[in-house]
């Protein structure tokens, strides 16, 4: 057993935006070009950045108050991001399914609802192998827009520094395009029905949704007419963006000291995570994160040990600070049951606090009878039913979810209200990565974590 005043402490060794460059680094691609290469991050590190760092400031402190029970993060986007999804049509969409379902959370949850896109620079993928054969030909993995193309030439998957910047600028393109219609009322609580996609017409959810729609208009207009004022803070819907900060040339070109605050921020996003396969204690990715202020997140997985989990607490959050470190939990929906108690109580023996949020989607990928790479909707909802529940069983809260979605009508998981089954899959699969929740399973996701919260509510009330 590792006791945690033994474990050595990394946060008192000194830190720069670089300093991960003395760690192992996992998953980093090599350039056959190492000139181009930096003269690529020169660059990147010239442009100005995506984010500010007031907005990461904002972010850490509604993460604050998720991790105090007095909010609810909704985290969702694409697996991956790619450069020919960057259309207006598309991220219009992804806003909208994402804005449906903190309607949805809202109504059912009773309680405001932080919207997290995993968006506007989700370009890299961790690989599971680095090379792929094919035909007895072997070439590097494809490791997302950002790194190489996915077609399969050793052109393609050469590695090309030039794609930074293109994911850097699509990234900024995509946020820009964001906060433009958020700005711009698209998100005005007022008009639920501008949330509408076309599909919510024909829809069996049809009528639950419209049911919430209406009735929160119903309670603002309530609320105005007593008051005899707008309800500026609820009517206006604010959006951050995430993604996996896996490729460390990339986070590091935009590092930045802010003077006024006398702190590091990563500002090509308000929130980075660690992907589960870059979160070794030792590893390049930790010392990076350990230093930037954002708030991150890390994903965790069964084979994760207690002493692990509590170095990553400890190394992350060495003060302690509200809201900065999120826990993702991605245990699969048998897995869960032994190890999300485990790594409860392992988190509560460094007497730190986190904001635990549930990822049902990457315990429970499995492949099709007909070869694709697909996830059950029961499975789904069950980890987070579970996740729930072994939360409010142990005195902890579970403050948010994280889902892979998309705002498209794909085929790529099965069940759901239209009960897709395995020989639909081929229909529209059109992940490159891992399968995605489409708008109506998405929606009807939120729709069922809103109404099990209001069962437990009412139970609780029926106990007092
Ligand atoms: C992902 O979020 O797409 C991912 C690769 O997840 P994980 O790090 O949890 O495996
Ligand atoms: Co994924």
């Amino acid at each position: 057993m590792c006791s945690i005043r033994a474990m050595r402490s990394p946060e008192s060794l000194p830190w720069h935006a670089a300093s991960w460059q003395t760690k192992s680094a996992q998953q980093q691609p090599t350039y056959g070009d190492p000139a181009a290469l930096e003269r690529v991050i020169a660059e990147l590190s010239r442009l100005p950045p995506i984010v500010v760092s007031w907005e990461v400031d904002a972010l850490l402190e509604r993460l604050a108050s998720a991790q105090r029970g007095q909010a609810f993060l909704l985290q969702g986007g694409d697996c991956a991001e790619s450069f020919a999804d960057c259309e207006s049509d598309r991220i219009a969409k992804q806003l909208k399914i994402l804005l449906q379902m903190s309607l949805v959370l809202l109504h059912g949850l009773k309680k405001p609802i932080i919207r997290l896109g995993r968006m506007a620079g989700q370009y890299a993928k961790p690989r599971s192998a680095d090379t792929e054969t094919r035909d007895g030909v072997t070439l590097p993995s494809f490791r997302g827009d950002l790194v190489n193309r996915a077609e399969f030439t050793p052109a393609a998957r050469a590695a090309d520094p030039q794609l930074l910047l293109r994911g850097y600028e699509r990234a900024a393109l995509t946020l820009n395009f964001v906060r433009a219609l958020v700005d711009g009322g698209f998100a005005d609580l007022h008009h639920p029905e501008y949330w509408d996609l076309g599909f919510v017409k024909h829809s069996p959810l049809k009528d639950a949704y419209h049911g919430i729609a209406d009735s929160i208009s119903d309670s603002l207009d309530f609320l105005e007419g007593i008051s005899g004022r707008a309800v500026h803070e609820t009517t206006h819907a604010d959006f951050y963006a995430s993604h996996e900060g896996l490729h460390l040339l990339y986070e590091q070109a935009q590092t930045r000291f802010i003077p006024r605050q006398q702190r590091w921020y990563n500002l090509s996003t308000h929130l980075p995570w660690i992907g589960m396969r870059t979160a070794q204690l030792d590893g390049a990715h930790v010392e990076y994160f350990r230093g930037i202020s954002n708030p991150v997140a890390v994903k965790i997985g069964a084979a994760m040990d207690s002493g692990w989990l509590q170095g990553l607490v400890t190394t992350l959050n060495p003060h302690n600070k509200p809201g900065r470190l999120t826990l993702i939990h991605r245990f699969g929906v048998k897995e869960i049951e032994q190890a999300l108690p485990r790594a409860i109580d392992a988190v509560r023996q460094t007497g730190q606090t986190v904001l635990w949020v549930c990822d049902p989607m990457h315990g429970n990928t499995e492949t099709s009878a007909g070869g694709f790479k697909t996830r059950r909707f029961e499975n789904i909802l069950g980890e987070l039913q579970s996740a729930f529940r072994i939360h409010a069983e142990t005195g902890s809260y579970l403050g948010g979810v994280h889902i892979e979605l998309t705002g498209d009508d794909v085929t790529e998981c099965t069940g759901g209200a239209r009960g897709l089954t395995d020989g639909d899959l081929q229909r529209a699969y059109r992940s490159t990565v891992d399968p995605r929740l489409n708008h109506e399973q998405a929606l009807e996701l939120a729709l069922l974590i809103a109404e099990h919260s209001q069962t437990r509510r009412a139970d609780r009330r029926h106990a007092r």
